[in-house]
């Protein structure tokens, strides 16, 4: 971490004034280097107050996302394996790439802004900068590929837990992976997998989490399908809290893959506003088909949905084969 991040993280923890000089031996720099972050810090929008014989005080922050902000929220040891970058592509291609080249466990990419965000199915994801946060997460889990996929379900929970420490909002999961608030999707996750040709090994996963959070607008496309936090509450929040708090959700979430199961389940099926509901089910094989009307009846232990067509017969659905829409919008 640079000077003024270690400065920052200092004043973050800090509840009462804190001196320069307590700072430079606390970093084992010199005052003038204290001096120095501290201004570059008003310049950036934060509001410090300084006290002659007190020191300085931390009283407002803009919303930055940077080393120091999201590393004040973890340990040191933890804060090592997170890269913060101003501006990538995509923050899942940059992370598989330091994965190919041996990157550890639990290694975290986040950025303020993306210039070629990847969704599902080839889509682009819109990424601009200063609203969202963009964040994919390494896991080398030694186990085999079965049940693989429930990985992005399980990451579903582990974020609407993130987003209610962080703030204490509740969320639902729109089937499969959809992160909702008031129906409307603040949330996409794709994963990435990367799998040893001669032995069939899982070598990584990387898991790409979008979450809208400080956006005032959504382009007309995408009305009345999607939101952001701040839309639905009217408040504006400090998106390095919510990005720290998903990093230890998400070392929570590959710690216990996969014996925590029952938690995960559990909590998906509490969370998901998708059973009970009617339905369009669309074949994504068939391209742009019509749908058939369906009626979710529960969510099954690996996470597949069972529906009831109009016909009377039943089917176990899966992400990979089909997606849902409400019958009048989006959930
Ligand atoms: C979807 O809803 O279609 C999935 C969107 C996933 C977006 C995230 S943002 C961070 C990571 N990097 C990417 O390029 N995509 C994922």
């Amino acid at each position: 971490m640079n000077t003024k991040d270690s400065v920052l993280k200092i004043l973050i923890n800090s509840e009462e004034y804190i001196s320069g000089e307590g700072m430079s031996k606390a970093l084992g720099i010199s005052r003038a280097a204290i001096n120095t972050a501290v201004k570059v810090l008003k310049t950036q929008g934060y509001e410090i107050d300084s006290v002659t014989n007190k020191g300085y005080k931390l009283l407002n922050s803009p919303d930055i996302l940077s080393t120091g902000e999201i590393c004040a929220y973890l340990s040191d040891t933890r804060a090592q394996d997170v890269i913060v970058l101003d501006s990538v592509d995509s923050t899942n291609d940059y992370l598989k790439d330091l994965a190919s080249k041996g990157a550890s466990k639990g290694t975290v990419v986040i950025a303020d802004q993306q210039t070629k965000g990847k969704g599902r199915r080839g889509r682009a994801f819109a990424s601009p900068s200063g609203c969202g946060i963009y964040l994919s997460y390494l896991m080398r889990p030694d186990t085999g590929l079965e049940n693989i996929s429930e990985i992005t379900s399980w990451t579903a929970v582990a974020i609407t837990d993130a987003i209610k420490k962080a703030y204490g909002i509740d969320t639902n999961i729109k089937w499969v992976n959809d992160i909702l608030l008031d129906k409307l999707k603040i949330c996409g996750i794709l994963t990435e997998l990367s799998i040893e040709g001669e032995t069939g090994r899982i070598d990584s996963i990387v898991i790409g989490i979008g979450i809208n959070v400080n956006e005032d607008s959504f382009p007309k496309e995408l009305q009345g399908i999607a939101t952001s936090l701040a839309i639905q509450t009217k408040t504006k929040y400090r998106r390095a809290i919510l990005a720290a708090k998903l990093i230890e959700e998400l070392d929570r979430l590959a710690a216990g893959w996969p014996s925590a199961k029952e938690y995960y389940l559990g909590s998906y099926k509490a969370k998901n506003i998708t059973t009970g509901r009617k339905l369009k089910v669309f074949r994504i094989m068939d391209g742009e088909d019509e749908g058939r009307d369906a009626e979710a009846i529960d969510i099954n232990p690996d996470f597949s949905l069972k529906v009831r067509f109009t016909d009377g017969t039943t089917e176990d659905l899966t992400g990979g084969e089909v997606r849902v829409r409400g019958i009048s919008g989006y959930a």
